[in-house]
């Protein structure tokens, strides 16, 4: 049964951070675009958009980041080319790529912070619940998607729903963390969150991560927020104070979900990305091995 009301059909993926982390990389091409084995980072997330119902990507950009919704357009000489010399894979593949949703870039002007980010999507997203997934986030969902994951709870509760995951203590202070109640199996109720705390001060472990669900009264949220953490308007406390006026819920990711904005994250991502690889993984596999075993003296297998 859809209580949820509406069916949710747009997503806002905030791309708009200069990505600092990932220099010098990230110095003339968009963080976003760095690729994953062969598919640039922002198109696993777009992907997940697309086969979790989403018809509509808003993007949020900023300067010289372009590229990113050039990969997404469509590229007349390059198909034509393809076309000539009857390259129909490739061809397929491309046109495939622009089909998968529509999307609309917006710009953010100043570094304002993840909330600031968000509330730049509002003009496109109107008065209807939307998505909010974060592309230094990888999910590769387990039965479904992430973002799907996310919209189901959604639709049977019509309230505002984040993704969560179990963090290791050391790294309780890099996440949004929740003060929680059990509802059913994976899904929590969320009562209060903090924004990166300092280890005494972390309500449970469980950490806000990758892919959110809203209704239009967070943009509202967002206008009534100060700068919090960092001196940036802080999409967690506006969700801290949408969580005093109605229903958050919480949903524990089924999946696996990789951090691609941090290096260690991104060649974890890598690794399993290429052993699901439909062409390479067998033979990456091998290369793996390979080397795990020249690394442990000729011990692993
Ligand atoms: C953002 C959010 C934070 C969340 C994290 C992981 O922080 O502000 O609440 O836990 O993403 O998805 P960032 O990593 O952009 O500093």
């Amino acid at each position: 049964m859809i209580r949820g009301n509406r069916p949710i059909r747009k997503a806002v993926i905030p791309a708009a951070g200069l990505g600092t982390r990932f220099l010098p990389a990230s110095k003339a091409i968009p963080k976003e675009m760095i690729p994953v084995v062969e598919k640039p980072i922002l198109q696993y997330i777009v992907e997940e958009a697309a086969a979790s119902g989403i018809e509509q990507v808003v993007l949020v950009t900023g300067r010289q980041k372009t590229a990113m919704e050039d990969h997404f357009d469509v590229s007349g000489e390059l198909e034509d080319a393809l076309k000539q010399r009857g390259k129909d894979a490739l061809l397929e593949l491309c046109v495939k790529l622009r089909e998968l949703v529509e999307v609309v870039a917006v710009r953010q002007h100043e570094p304002l912070g993840l909330g600031h980010a968000i509330l730049c999507g509002k003009g496109v997203v109107g008065e209807e619940p939307f998505a909010v997934m974060l592309p230094d986030d990888l999910v590769d969902g387990e039965g479904r998607p992430g973002l799907r994951q996310l919209l189901d709870v959604y639709e049977e509760r019509g309230e505002a729903v984040v993704g969560l995951i179990e963090v290791p203590p050391p790294q309780i202070s890099w996440y949004g963390i929740v003060k929680h109640e059990p509802v059913a199996p994976n899904l929590y109720r969320i009562w209060d969150m903090i924004e990166k705390p300092r280890p005494e001060e972390a309500p449970s472990n469980l950490g806000i991560v990758a892919r959110y669900v809203f209704p239009p009264e967070i943009f509202r949220a967002i206008e009534e927020t100060k700068p919090g953490w960092g001196g940036e308007i802080q999409i967690t406390d506006a969700i801290r104070k949408l969580a005093g006026e109605r229903a958050v819920y919480g949903w524990v990711f089924q999946g696996r979900r990789f951090d691609a904005g941090d290096k260690l994250g991104y060649l974890e991502a890598t690794l399993h990305y290429a052993l699901k690889h439909p062409e390479l993984g067998e033979r990456f596999r091998s290369l793996l091995l390979e080397r795990a075993q020249s690394l442990s003296g000729g011990k692993a297998g």
